[in-house]
């Protein structure tokens, strides 16, 4: 082995010690990984996807932390979910009746589908023949009105479902027991009820009792 070769091992061997020594030693917290040489190696100043960072300012946390996954532009939708457009308020319920109207065809697998959900989620207070005899109707301190009442008769269908969905009175809100679509089929169900001749349904734009009085503004 030449001498020049002799020098450069003994040189590397030399920093070698050295950067043992200052990466390993002389460290009073014994986890600490010593000199970062690179840290952005270790740290990449990218964020990671699902992480929450605390933020830091002038090297000094602010207390509060940044969460890398940005929110949805405002007026983003799920996939797949659509909106439900009118307010829970008396002008929402009155444009429901104007606008909304029943999408699915009364024939048999939707009427048979809205009698199975009708007769779990309605029978009890409705009662089977919608003459509000259900089981729990006595119960209650105002009883639902007969679905062949006059004024029941007379509520468009985009008011009955605008009702279910959101509620009404001592009924409570349906929205998280039934989809949609459901609703829908449940009111071809009460449609048949009330008009077991297959008479069309009435479109009159009429409120039923607890609202006749109130004032009703269209959509602008
Ligand atoms: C806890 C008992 C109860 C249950 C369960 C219930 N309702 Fe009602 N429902 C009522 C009462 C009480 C009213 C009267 C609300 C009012 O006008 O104050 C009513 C009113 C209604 C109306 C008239 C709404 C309007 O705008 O005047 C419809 C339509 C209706 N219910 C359908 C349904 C359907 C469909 C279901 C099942 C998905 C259902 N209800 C479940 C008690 C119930």
């Amino acid at each position: 082995m030449n001498k020049k070769v002799t020098q450069i091992i003994s040189l590397m061997a030399v920093f070698g010690c050295i950067a043992i020594a200052t990466t390993s030693c002389g460290k009073k917290n014994p986890n600490s990984p010593g000199v970062e040489f690179m840290p952005d190696m270790y740290r990449s100043p990218s964020l990671e996807p699902n992480m929450a960072y605390v933020s830091i300012i002038n090297g000094k946390q602010t207390g509060d932390t940044l969460q890398a996954n940005r929110l949805p532009v405002k007026g983003s939708i799920p996939r797949g979910f659509m909106p439900y457009p009118y307010a829970n308020d008396t002008a929402g319920y009155a444009n429901a009746g104007r606008y909304l109207h029943n999408p699915f065809k009364k024939n048999d697998a939707n009427l048979a589908e809205g009698e199975v959900l009708y007769s779990k989620y309605c029978v009890h207070c409705h009662g089977a023949g919608g003459e509000a005899d259900g089981l729990v109707a006595a119960k209650l301190a105002g009883p639902p009105p007969s679905y062949k009442g006059p004024v029941l008769m007379a509520l468009p269908e985009g008011k009955m479902f605008h009702s279910i969905y959101f509620g009404k009175g001592l009924m409570g809100s349906h929205a998280s027991l039934v989809s949609k679509a459901e609703i829908w089929k449940i009111i071809l169900h009460i449609q048949k009820l009330q008009y077991p001749n297959g008479k069309e349904v009435a479109v009159t734009v009429a409120d039923s009792a607890s609202l006749t009085a109130a004032k009703v503004d269209v959509i602008k």
